[in-house]
């Protein structure tokens, strides 16, 4: 229902003459140039970035990312009108040769060489490409206008000012950010040397999106774990040892091992590796949930 309302904002919007023009299955609404500015610092795009738009307009996204931050990329649109302008407006600003515009449907496109993908598309579009993104590599960064990405959790969200915003009358946009995450459930061993003698841990990670549930054993024994987090393929556990003390491990994943350092309390760095000994699926692969058509804007 909320959808709904939200898509009628839209095309309520539309009726009252605002220059946008509805198209496939998103509307065309222009996010404001400081929105824009806001969402490629979130998603910290530098000039070794490939950023691809889905759904570009009139372009502002690349275009901004390849002027202001030295990136390269692409991005797709259905209406040809528009992939026209974005390409002369890529050549006004002097970055066609980093920017470019296809027309194409964003589904049948490929999104392999993003490290960071924009989205401004209607909140069930962004449910729809949800399985296309999570497929993406782990690392892949997301950054998306006003619309989360079904019960996806975002990894940073706020709310700010967007002046001038052809949709809406709070005149406020929402950003939203997510690193795709690896699939790192199972069961996790490794030894660590602690009070002069090695002890074996186990780890047992459980995983729902880049969401860490985390218990663990000591040579059997239950041990604490305070905290694991998961950013693309890097890990990060800290727990209690008895004779180091806090410890923070952390490592990326490389096919069935974490390679990585950990850290003591009292400062101490060493080589850390861990083995998947067990690979569990993560809850989101085994139930995705489904996509449903709560309206239809055509
Ligand atoms: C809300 S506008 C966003 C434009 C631009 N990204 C921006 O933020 O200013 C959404 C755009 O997505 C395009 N679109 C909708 N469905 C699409 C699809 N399946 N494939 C490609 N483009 C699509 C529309 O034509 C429209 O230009």
């Amino acid at each position: 229902m909320r959808n709904l309302i939200r898509a009628g904002t839209l095309l309520l919007v539309l009726a009252g003459g605002v220059q946008a023009q509805e198209f496939g299955d998103t509307p065309y609404v222009q996010t404001p140039q400081n929105v824009v500015d806001a969402m490629l610092e979130t998603a910290k795009v530098t000039a070794k970035d490939f950023v691809i738009d889905l759904g570009s307009g009139d372009g502002r996204m690349v275009i901004t990312a390849a002027k202001k931050r030295g990136a390269r990329g692409f991005g797709v649109d259905l209406d040809k009108r528009l992939v026209r302008l974005a390409n002369d407006n890529a050549r006004k600003a002097g970055v066609a040769d980093r920017a470019k515009f296809y027309d194409r449907d964003l589904f049948l496109t490929d999104l392999s060489p993003a490290t960071v993908i924009t989205i401004y598309l209607l909140p069930e579009v962004n449910l729809m490409a949800r399985g296309k993104l999570l497929a993406l590599a782990p690392g892949t960064r997301i950054v998306s206008h006003d619309y989360g990405i079904g019960d996806w959790p975002p990894d940073v969200e706020y709310e700010m000012d967007a002046p001038g915003k052809p949709v809406g009358r709070s005149q406020k946009s929402r950003v939203l950010y997510w690193v795709v995450p690896d699939l790192v459930a199972g069961r996790w061993q490794w030894t660590v040397e602690d009070g002069g003698k090695p002890r074996r841990v186990e780890l047992l990670l459980n995983q729902n999106y880049q969401k860490l549930e985390a218990s663990a054993t000591l040579d059997g024994a239950p041990l604490a774990v305070e905290r694991a987090t998961l950013t693309g393929r890097d890990i990060e556990v800290v727990m209690a040892l008895p004779a180091r003390g806090r410890t923070i491990f952390s490592g990326t994943r490389i096919n069935q091992a974490i390679e990585g350092r950990l850290r003591d309390a009292a400062g101490k760095s060493l080589p850390w590796s861990a083995v998947r000994v067990e690979i569990r699926d993560a809850a989101h692969v085994i139930a995705p949930t489904p996509v449903v058509r709560e309206f239809n804007v055509e």
